[in-house]
């Protein structure tokens, strides 16, 4: 297969200067991209610079280039359409068929898979015919990418933020990757609750204990436990990553704090894993000012004490029908350390992998086994920390199909 083909459909909201950024996403990492704005959109942001940035000509109407038709081979060609942001309008325009520019004629002509990122004022995305017209869409396919909450044009705030570039170009490389399966809402009607990063346990106000985990594995189930339907809340400690969209993030810093977050989230859940790299032990004091050298003084050692095992804690806790998850990182004896593990902890499923220098801890790819309390492994070969995502997803949604 050639360069993946794809049509970035640009609205006429202020959210259109984001949408460069997306471009940017798309094309660095491979893509071809026909940028196709609505009119709308050439007031925010110009054909210049949607034409210089995708290197391909750049029209809203069907009257030019009409010896190529266009608005058939934009259609056609496409491996997906990407539509952000999606004004209001043009979610009635798409919604109802409407072919009144080259934008909506892709949009009828395509059979490619469609993700359209909305973003409007908080009034227009909650009025009932705006509802109306995206659950219309989704019922047809299409996968509508809830909105952020945050600040909107003015000084308001709400819901109706475009979600950030990053997150939409993850949603829309997911779809590529997946095909329609990728729209498929077989987690729907349930809640999940994620715990990812790593945590920080203060020594003195500047300073902590912490580890390398990054959150990639954690908000790669975020990402596709949202993808597939469920709600899911992210319990995310000190990461640097985009925030997913259409995710109900809650920050915390200590083991301490990500073992409250995790309880009280982990109420009425369908299913609750542990994928953050939780302190086992934090200093048993922690020091009112900022602890200063002394010449000729050696300092004070930093006495230890354990923290609670919040993933034997939930197991320990979990309603009947909740499936508890954890990871486990192990620098040796993988298989045998992680069966051990599995007991001691008391939850459904345990993903083991091991660590090392450059292995897992920041990196993209992940290698791993799924054990079920059940004795059951499943393999997951090298690759994106999504594939595992998904593949642990799958055997989350077998716990719940064997209840
Ligand atoms: N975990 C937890 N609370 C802790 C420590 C770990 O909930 N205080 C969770 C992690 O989120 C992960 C799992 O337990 O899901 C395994 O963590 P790991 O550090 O590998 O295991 P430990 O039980 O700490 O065992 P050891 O460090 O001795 O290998």
């Amino acid at each position: 297969m050639g360069q993946p083909e794809i049509v970035l459909g640009v609205g006429g909201g202020i959210a259109a200067y984001k949408a460069c950024e997306l471009l940017r996403l798309f094309t660095e990492s491979g893509h071809a991209v026909r940028v196709v704005p609505t009119a709308s959109a050439l007031r925010f942001v110009g054909a210049p610079t949607w034409a210089a940035l995708s290197g391909r000509p750049v029209t809203t109407e069907v009257w030019d280039e009409v010896d190529e038709v266009p608005h058939v081979r934009i259609g056609r060609r496409a491996d997906l359409v990407v539509i952000a942001p999606a004004t209001a309008d043009l979610l009635a325009r798409a919604a109802t068929g409407r072919a009144d520019d080259l934008l909506t004629n892709v949009l009828l002509t395509t059979r490619a898979p469609v993700v359209l990122a909305p973003a409007m004022h908080t009034e227009m995305w909650e009025h009932p015919a705006t509802r109306d017209n995206v659950a219309t869409l989704r019922r047809r396919g299409a996968v509508v990418i809830e909105p952020a909450v945050g600040r909107l044009t003015g000084a308001d705030t709400g819901k109706g933020r475009l979600p950030d570039p990053a997150a939409i170009f993850e949603v829309a490389r997911r779809v590529l990757a997946r095909g329609q399966a990728a729209a498929e809402p077989d987690l729907a009607g349930r809640r999940v609750v994620i715990s990812a990063g790593g945590t920080r346990e203060a020594i003195d106000p500047v300073r902590y204990l912490g580890n390398n985990s990054s959150g990639k594995q954690g908000y790669a189930l975020a990402r596709t436990a949202q993808a597939r339907g469920a709600e899911v809340v992210l319990v995310a400690a000190n990461t640097a990553l985009p925030d997913p969209a259409g995710v109900d993030i809650r920050r915390v810093t200590s083991a301490e704090e990500l073992r409250l977050a995790m309880h009280t989230a982990a109420k009425g859940a369908d299913a609750v894993v542990m994928a953050a790299a939780v302190a086992d032990f934090r200093p048993s004091q922690r020091a009112q000012q900022k602890i200063k050298k002394r010449d000729g003084v050696e300092p004070d050692p930093i006495a230890l004490v354990r923290n609670p095992d919040v993933l034997a804690e939930l197991a320990t806790a979990r309603p009947a029908g909740q499936v508890v998850v954890g990871f486990a990182a192990e620098t040796e004896n993988v298989l045998a350390g992680g069966q051990a593990k599995l007991a001691r902890k008391g939850c459904d499923l345990l993903v083991v992998n091991q660590v090392g220098d450059g292995i897992a801890f920041g990196t993209d790819q992940n290698e791993a086994v799924i054990l079920a309390a059940d004795g059951t492994t499943t393999p997951v070969p090298l690759g994106p920390k999504e594939a595992l995502a998904d593949l642990l997803w799958d055997a989350v949604a077998r716990r719940w199909a064997d209840d």
